[in-house]
């Protein structure tokens, strides 16, 4: 047996010249390489973290063996009685929009362990698709004992393989990084801009709010994913490094530019919401926003520094749009709460409303307003008027509610655009930009709204709506608390705490 420092650099570093086929035939560009680059431009690629396959197995079994011990230890059954009706849904929307996600950023890895040419990033992507298909099994088999107890966490096992909007968003962002792509657009977009980043929010971030929580389980489960992701997410910058390096500057940051904005997005529905509001409000470690500059603008800021890129050309728009694109997300969801497969935790009582003020100075004059009228319906037994009667505008990029600053600020309007005759309409000009540097790659998809308004979704009412996304009325999403945050004296925070 040799020593690892015998042999590894030469297994790490093995190319072959193909004798049988071209280079072309090989590597096809639209899979391998749309930048074109020779082979050996790529034989300087340097992966910063190096393993070996039997290091490998042995470390990911211990982690395996270490998130299973703690779920074979803890009573879950008990912990979801006990548990806060908005971390349930917590935990619902997390594994509907992630499990079967991991299991296709396990394709895209294949991409990568397949059509790289470097083969330091075949070797990592190798693992990192083993990563991905850990990733994909645990979080389907973690909330799978609670399937017989709740029909949401079943709807959860088959959210993106239905026509639920979050799911069509969610499949829309991700087919675009990861599935769509050439392998080292994918090694940008995916590993760099998206995973070195956002997975922290999600993995991290959370992981927190969950140990407060007290649901442990979940808590060690999504470390454990990050461990993984800390570390197949580095395959992304010597790739940038050697774009930089052979003139392809240009075409690298508009890659990044693409990738963070449409990360951001769907974060501001899926993770904002969560932090803010649904995270009971003892337990909230921080709030999105302070999560969000601690582990994406800082992080991001630093990487994109380091190779030599610039800060995306929206980064203004960005850092404003933390102050308010989540409430309004939060606000959407619950509002067509029928459409979602958890219980929307509305977090608007009046101490959830002091700490979102003191969060975000300017809530209660905003954002606080259309809660005002919700909250006075509630108490007035009109449930019936906080419910939606009209379809929003769903963005032709995000596939999410185009929205802005109600109240004071008003700051609502959308980004239209004219191509091929037929009108799109996006929620921000980020967006409308990300469609424009490549209309033929987005042109043909119809939102949810577009294929009610086309007459894909019949009968055209909510009930045709659900039925179209596969929600049994049973299923469908109602506030998590039975509107108890709405009465003046509020029990439902007083179980929380
Ligand atoms: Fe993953
Ligand atoms: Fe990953």
């Amino acid at each position: 047996m040799l020593k690892r420092a015998d042999w590894y650099d030469l297994a790490r570093d093995t190319n072959w010249t193909p004798r049988y086929v071209t280079t072309e035939e090989l590597f096809p560009p639209q899979m391998s390489d749309t930048f074109g680059l020779a082979p050996a431009a790529w034989e300087s690629y340097d992966e910063p973290y190096k393993t070996t396959y039997r290091e490998y197995v042995s470390v990911q079994r211990e982690k395996d063996a270490g998130a299973y011990s703690v779920k074979a230890a803890l009573s879950r059954m008990k912990f979801c009685e006990q548990a806060d009706p908005g971390w349930l849904s917590t935990l619902k929307a997390h594994y509907g929009a992630i499990a079967a996600q991991e299991y296709a950023a396990g394709m895209a890895e294949a991409r990568m362990a397949r059509f790289g040419k470097a083969p330091g990033m075949r070797n990592m992507a190798t693992f990192g698709m083993l990563d991905e298909l850990r990733h994909g099994q645990i979080q389907l088999y973690f909330p799978h004992e609670f399937v017989a107890q709740d029909r949401q966490f079943e709807w959860a096992h088959r959210a993106m393989h239905t026509n639920e909007w979050a799911a069509i968003a969610a499949r829309h962002l991700f087919a675009d990084l990861m599935n769509g792509r050439d392998a080292i657009s994918i090694a940008i977009m995916l590993t760099f801009a998206f995973e070195s980043g956002f997975t922290n929010m999600q993995f991290l971030g959370l992981a927190a709010d969950a140990a407060e929580a007290g649901d442990f389980s979940f808590s060690n489960l999504i470390s454990s994913i990050q461990t993984d992701e800390a570390r197949h997410a580095q395959i992304g910058a010597p790739a940038l490094k050697i774009l930089l390096e052979n003139g392809f500057q240009a075409e690298a940051q508009k890659r990044v530019d693409i990738a963070f904005w449409r990360s951001w997005r769907l974060f501001s529905v899926l993770t904002g919401p969560i932090m803010d509001y649904y995270t009971p409000l003892a337990r909230r470690e921080s709030s999105f926003k302070e999560f969000m500059e601690e582990w994406i603008v800082g992080q991001f800021d630093r990487s994109i520094r380091d190779l030599g890129l610039d800060r995306p050309w929206y980064w203004d728009i960005f850092l404003e749009e933390l102050n308010e694109t989540h409430h309004g997300m939060h606000l959407g969801v619950w509002y067509w709460r029928p459409t979602v497969w958890w219980n929307p935790a509305a977090g608007a009582s009046t101490p959830d409303r002091d700490w979102l003020e003191q969060k975000y100075p300017g809530w209660n004059d905003t954002w606080g307003r259309c809660w005002d009228v919700i909250t006075e319906n509630l108490r007035n037994g009109r449930e019936d008027l906080t419910f939606p009667e009209t379809l929003p505008v769903i963005c032709n990029m995000s596939n999410l509610p185009i929205l802005g600053a109600p109240g004071s600020k008003w700051g609502c309007r959308n980004y239209p655009l004219e191509y091929k005759g037929r009108r799109y309409n996006f929620g921000s000009e980020p967006d409308r930009w990300i469609f424009q540097q490549e209309p033929e790659r987005y042109a043909g998809h119809m939102t949810l709204v577009d294929r009610f308004v086309a007459g894909l979704v019949q009968p055209p009412t909510l009930a045709g709506a659900l039925a179209y996304m596969g929600l049994a009325p049973e299923e469908c999403g109602q506030d998590a608390h039975g509107y108890r945050w709405a009465s003046a004296d509020e029990p439902s925070l007083k179980k929380a705490i």
